[in-house]
């Protein structure tokens, strides 16, 4: 392609969320910029996200809302290009938004709208932007990086390696971001599917088929030998697979193959108490209708155990207190996730002890830059991993 550069200050590859924020804001620095991206369309992680909507950040978004090897590593970044200044971004674009819950901010309209502002930010940086062109092979010079690509060879100063997680093979992802770093001698840590449904027993999945589609708020609970304890307090919902919902994909995160998850499915309070509070009120009520005005009444059958459906004037203090007990704690020891086909993101990458948290450039490799979920920084569920892409990419925009 006659017009491809055969010679830029930086190159990026991958046209997703950081990969673009960074091209903008190197552009706005009157750098010469080209993306590079193997798809056929830029940002299609944006546009999927958040159901169409895009989550694009969270007001309470803090370095605690993240996991690494070295939690530490994401505050700089984090510090520096917060929530606030991309708010004020959108607000420029005059993007419509709203809470949804938690803090968690969503586009009024499409996703597209975050992409398409991103894409004008580029486009004023004079950043240029190039789809279907992979990366064949990445050569250090002594100065800078030749890059060879589909559509021909490039010189780049700065190299900025913005090619995401696993997550979702059929949009583009793959695993080449930590292909380069192995390349140049960095470690990637072990990379696993998080913020996924759980795929339950068979004896357990067919046990709650009837019940695929009911959603419920809990606490779900899972402790991690490294991680420790996660508690997430969200709604759950059952599939034909097993469990989803905020709160599964949320705990997904502590979750590892053997370990049991804890549900209480009463979160806000003392469900012993609750059926003795209505045993002195309403005596002759049936167990399952008293449990049916807390959950669904198909959730509230599938929980109640066989032959309980009795008034509750039959129930003793100690067996009303016993069964909320183990309603409150409902433990399920999940066979699997459902891994990179359906995850949010990837936990594990390129290790942040590689790379400096000022700049994201690599401490062994002058001039290469990770940005993004290629590196070992995943954040919660609700917007955290989108501020993630773009406080670490404008940490390396504003230096490459
Ligand atoms: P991203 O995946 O966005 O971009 C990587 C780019 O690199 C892609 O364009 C890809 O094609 C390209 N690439 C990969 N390999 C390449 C190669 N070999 N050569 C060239 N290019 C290559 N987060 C959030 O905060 N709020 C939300 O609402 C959601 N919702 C959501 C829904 C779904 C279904 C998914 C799968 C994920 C989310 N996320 C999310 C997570 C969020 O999408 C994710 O964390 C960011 O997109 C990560 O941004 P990156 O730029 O690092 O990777």
């Amino acid at each position: 392609m006659s017009d491809f550069p055969s010679q830029v200050d930086v190159l990026i590859i991958g046209a997703g969320a950081a990969g673009l924020m960074c091209a903008a804001v190197a552009g706005q620095r009157g750098r010469s910029v080209l993306v590079v991206d193997h798809a056929n369309k830029v940002g299609k992680k944006i546009l999927m996200s958040g159901g169409g909507r895009c989550n694009f950040t969270n007001y309470y978004c803090a370095p605690e809302n993240y996991y690494s090897a070295n939690p530490h590593f994401c505050k700089s970044a984090l510090a520096r290009y917060t929530q606030w200044d991309f708010i004020a971004l959108v607000e420029k674009h005059g993007i419509p938004y709203h809470e949804k819950t938690l803090g968690q901010l969503f586009c009024d309209n499409k996703s597209r709208d975050i992409l398409d502002m991103l894409l004008a930010e580029c486009r004023a940086a004079r950043a240029q932007v190039r789809t279907k062109c992979g990366v064949d092979r990445i050569e250090a010079l002594e100065h800078g990086y030749l890059v060879h690509t589909a559509l021909g060879r490039v010189h780049a100063e700065s190299l900025v390696v913005a090619t995401g997680g696993l997550s979702i093979p059929t949009m583009g992802a793959t695993g080449f971001g930590f292909d380069i770093a192995r390349q140049f001698g960095l470690k990637v840590l072990p990379t696993y599917a998080a913020l996924v449904p759980f795929v339950t027993a068979k004896k357990l999945r067919e046990a709650m088929t009837e019940l695929a589609g009911s959603a419920t708020p809990v606490v779900a609970s899972c402790a991690h030998p490294s991680m420790g304890e996660g508690s997430f307090r969200e709604a759950m919902l059952v599939t034909h697979k097993g469990l989803s919902g905020p709160a599964v994909l949320q705990i997904s995160s502590y979750w590892k193959a053997g370990l049991p998850v804890d549900f209480n499915l009463y979160p806000d309070g003392d469900l012993g108490e609750y059926m003795l509070a209505q045993r002195a009120h309403k005596p002759d009520s049936q167990l399952l209708t008293v449990l049916s005005s807390l959950w669904t009444r198909k959730l509230a059958a599938f929980f109640l155990p066989e032959g309980e459906n009795r008034p509750l004037k039959q129930f003793s203090d100690k067996a009303l207190a016993e069964l909320g007990e183990r309603l409150q704690t409902w433990r399920v020891w999940p066979e699997d996730t459902e891994g990179y086909r359906t995850a949010e993101v990837t936990m594990g990458g390129v290790d942040t002890d590689e790379l400096s948290s000022r700049t994201m450039e690599s401490k062994k490799q002058p001039g290469l830059y990770f940005i993004g979920e290629v590196v070992d920084v995943t954040g919660w569920l609700g917007g955290y991993n989108f501020q993630w892409a773009w406080s670490s990419a404008h940490a390396a925009g504003e230096v490459v």
